[in-house]
């Protein structure tokens, strides 16, 4: 019997689809422009900042987060409907833009691969550094090229929004090179002295400047002093540090275009800059008392720390064990925790990792995960890459569940992480002392899944890989896992 395409099966799936959603609601919005332009205007700001309140609401659970993207998506487009025709461009060139930008976003995300996301994260703010400086020049630009007719507040937004804006720019396509690998050099060590402050202190000035005298001259100068500024604070800035740098930045990029925001007097760029800015400020400081960092220790780290973020000799003797082995160690506890770091990403592991925890579980053996909260790349890189393999919100434990779940715990088994277990955070004379890891002491067996004895993001050796209790078991995550559940 012949067969045919079931057309209002697929239409209803294309229709209930959360894109075409999107895509519908933003044509919508764009097609009531011409007819009723003012009103659309008020809706779509009022829909956007309602999506906003529903974005961050869902943040409550992890369950409930992933929904977040999804309202963040329609808030944003509603957003872009709500200024279109309010500023320079014809309205088919802000469609035009708009569907080119989201194009572009749509494509290179899909094109990267989940470990090098905090990069890419990175880039991205480049661009909303870069965008809001290009905005800045804009501005004073429709002011006429050297005219200093510029009411003396919008100088002011003028100022630190491009300030914030230079800084994000190049802050951010520095720390993304140097996530990116591109950038291995230490430059704390390079870096002439007092370069910091003979750039800060330029910065300032010709801030001031651009209020005494606002042109295009004060404002082009404002956006390279302040570029070279932002180039002076993250070159120096390594190691554990970078993921407090990159939410730093994110809060920088917030407060470009809050300030751009004022000067455009358009309320949607204030609110959604002060969103940014204050929730990326609050995240960085949550991540400084994560890892027990003062934010002026990473913005400004002192020579002596990056001195002695040098690796260490490899000493004492390591204990290997091989997957078959490990398969009968795991198999005779009855309490296990996984610890799961960047390795795991790197070998995307989390699948199989998730099937050797339901064989264990199928066994009777209670098995949790114990999430760092800088494990791997980014804020919740863990979580993210866990769910993905369909691992249940409720065996994720956080830093502090998991020291108690610890202590009566049987075998741990780290699988990719290095720092974020290194005993060296206890050494007050290491670049990561204070950092809190997780509690092995009382754990009777501890399994490191690695490929070799390399040091981890710190550039640290790490004594508990010489431990009695420590076994090795090199290889591939993904490979070593695959192994072990065979002789299960
Ligand atoms: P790391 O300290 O970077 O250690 C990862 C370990 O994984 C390495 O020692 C590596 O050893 C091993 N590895 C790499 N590829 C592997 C593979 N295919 N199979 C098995 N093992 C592999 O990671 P961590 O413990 O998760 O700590 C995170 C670090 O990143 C912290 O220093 C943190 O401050 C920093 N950081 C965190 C973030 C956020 S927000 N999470 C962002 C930026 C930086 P081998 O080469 O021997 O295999």
């Amino acid at each position: 019997m012949m067969k045919y395409p079931n057309v209002p099966g697929i239409l209803s799936m294309v229709l209930g689809s959360k894109i075409a959603q999107t895509l519908g609601l933003c044509a919508t919005i764009v097609g009531l422009h011409w007819i009723w332009p003012d009103m659309v205007r008020v809706i779509s700001t009022a829909l956007s900042m309602a999506f906003c309140i529903m974005a961050f609401a869902s943040l409550v659970s992890l369950k409930e987060s992933q929904k977040t993207i999804f309202y963040s998506t329609l808030s944003f487009s509603c957003a872009a409907c709500s200024i279109v025709d309010t500023l320079i461009l014809a309205q088919w060139e802000w469609v035009m833009a708009i569907l080119l930008g989201g194009g572009l976003g749509w494509g290179i995300t899909r094109s990267v691969s989940m470990i090098h996301l905090p990069q890419l994260m990175a880039f991205f703010h480049a661009l909303v550094g870069m965008a809001t400086a290009l905005l800045g020049l804009v501005l004073v630009a429709l002011h006429g090229l050297f005219s200093t007719n510029i009411p003396m507040q919008t100088r002011w937004e003028l100022a630190i929004g491009g300030i914030m804006a230079a800084i994000t720019l190049t802050g951010s396509l520095i720390a993304g090179a140097k996530l990116h690998g591109w950038l291995k050099q230490d430059f704390s060590s390079l870096m002439p002295r007092h370069s910091l402050l003979f750039v800060t202190i330029a910065s300032l000035l010709v801030g001031f400047m651009m209020v005494v005298w606002p042109n295009m001259w004060s404002m082009f100068a404002l956006l390279l002093i302040s570029g070279l500024w932002g180039a002076a604070i993250v070159l120096p800035i390594g190691g554990a540090d970078m993921p407090v740098v990159i939410s730093l930045l994110n809060a920088c990029s917030g407060w470009a275009t809050l300030g751009i925001g004022f000067s455009l007097e358009h309320p949607l760029f204030i609110v959604v800059g002060s969103i940014v800015g204050f929730s990326g400020a609050v995240l960085s400081w949550i991540m400084c008392k994560g890892m027990n960092r003062s934010l002026k220790d990473v913005v400004f780290p002192t020579p002596l720390s990056a001195n002695i973020s040098a690796p260490l000799a490899h000493t004492g003797h390591v204990q290997t064990l091989s997957p078959e082995d490990a398969a009968f160690v795991l198999s005779s506890a009855s309490r296990v925790v996984i610890i799961p770091g960047y390795g795991m990403a790197a070998a995307h592991a989390q699948h199989v990792l998730q099937e050797l925890n339901e064989k264990l579980s199928e066994n009777g053996t209670v098995v949790h995960y114990a999430i760092h909260p800088v494990a791997g790349r980014m804020p919740g890189h863990m979580n993210v890459l866990l769910a993905e393999a369909k691992v249940p919100y409720e065996s994720m434990l956080e830093l502090d569940e998991s020291n108690m779940e610890l202590s009566q715990s049987d075998v741990v088994l780290i699988i990719g992480a290095n720092d974020i277990v290194n005993t060296l955070s206890k050494d007050p004379s290491s670049s990561i002392y204070g950092m809190p890891i997780f509690n092995l002491e009382k754990v009777k067996t501890v399994l490191f899944i690695k490929r070799s004895m390399a040091a981890g993001y710190a550039g640290l050796d790490n004594p508990l890989f010489y431990e009695p209790n420590t076994f090795m078991v090199f290889g591939d995550g993904k490979k070593v896992c695959t192994d072990i559940l065979k002789h299960m």
